[in-house]
């Protein structure tokens, strides 16, 4: 690049070579942004996106299994078991944001339910997670429903589970809420959300995954122009661990801890509705 040993050289003229370095050294960053189209979109951009969030999730919902298995190295599986493993087995399950009903499936191969009702605001995701549902010779009742308004009556479910819902809702207290009052009293919540790796180099690495190669890979393979940048700043600006418990709390729910899963990854929160007036 430049050599400012060379005596011949004028203090302006290594200037200039310092100069045209850092161009270069720009544009190969623009290049590379641009090549990954690393848009980590803002907050208010986000709250823009979870107002069409139904719309979103039917446009990927052809290729949201898959992408998830293969971007999360199928891990995302381990991490579902370890919530069924969580649960007391129960009655009428309520599974909010029920997507391809992968949690729902799994809750009732385990014993975990009895019956389980999903709701979701893209009726691609549930149509998929009907068609596996089918093969798999069970029985879910998929309803078109938000979740911040929900079409149940108070005390209605002996169990709530989300898997990794919470972070779309518009408003994340609205939705708890409704989850707090269609839950019996003595009822189980069980929450699945992605969080972020606490420890230094981890931290570090999974950012780089996170901001680029995933949004990258989602992109081409989904062909989704925004859906996998808002689903990974989606992540970036939600509250997780104690953050999060306390969000549970100002709900009314008690027992509320968490656990955290691949280096915090992703989080397992676990809450009950007291049976104390
Ligand atoms: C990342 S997917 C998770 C799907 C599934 N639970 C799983 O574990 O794979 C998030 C789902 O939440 C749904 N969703 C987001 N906001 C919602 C809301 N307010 N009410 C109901 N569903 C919502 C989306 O439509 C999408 O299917």
């Amino acid at each position: 690049m430049f050599t400012a040993r060379d005596p011949q050289m004028s203090l302006c003229q290594i200037w200039v070579q310092i100069y045209n370095f850092f161009c270069i050294y720009a544009n190969f960053v623009v290049i590379l942004h641009n090549f990954f189209v690393i848009d980590m979109n803002t907050a208010a951009e986000i709250s823009q996106e979870k107002r069409h969030i139904g719309k979103l999730f039917d446009r990927i919902a052809a290729h949201y299994d898959g992408l998830n298995h293969l971007l999360s190295l199928g891990i995302d599986r381990c991490w579902r078991r370890q919530a069924v493993r969580s649960m007391r087995a129960a009655d009428k399950v309520l599974d909010v944001a029920v997507g391809t009903a992968d949690l729902a499936i799994l809750m009732l191969r385990k014993g975990k339910a009895r019956h389980v009702t999903g709701i979701d605001l893209s009726p691609e995701m549930m149509r998929i997670g009907e068609t596996k549902a089918k093969k798999a010779g069970l029985e879910i009742s998929f309803l078109e429903a938000n979740a911040q308004q929900m079409p149940f009556p108070d005390n209605s479910f002996d169990a709530v589970t989300c898997a990794y819902g919470v972070r779309n809702f518009a408003d994340l207290d609205a939705g708890l809420g409704e989850m707090f009052r269609v839950l019996k009293r003595g009822g189980e919540l069980t929450i699945l959300e992605f969080g972020y790796p606490n420890t230094g180099f981890f931290r570090w690495c999974y950012d780089r995954y996170f901001t680029t190669f995933l949004p990258f890979v989602g992109r081409l393979l989904s062909r989704d122009k925004t859906a996998y940048t808002y689903l990974n700043s989606s992540v970036k600006h939600f509250c997780y661990g104690d953050d999060f418990l306390q969000h549970l709390q100002k709900t009314g729910f008690s027992g509320t801890h968490f656990r955290r899963q691949t280096f915090g990854i992703s989080y397992l929160y676990k809450a009950v509705k007291s049976d104390k007036k």
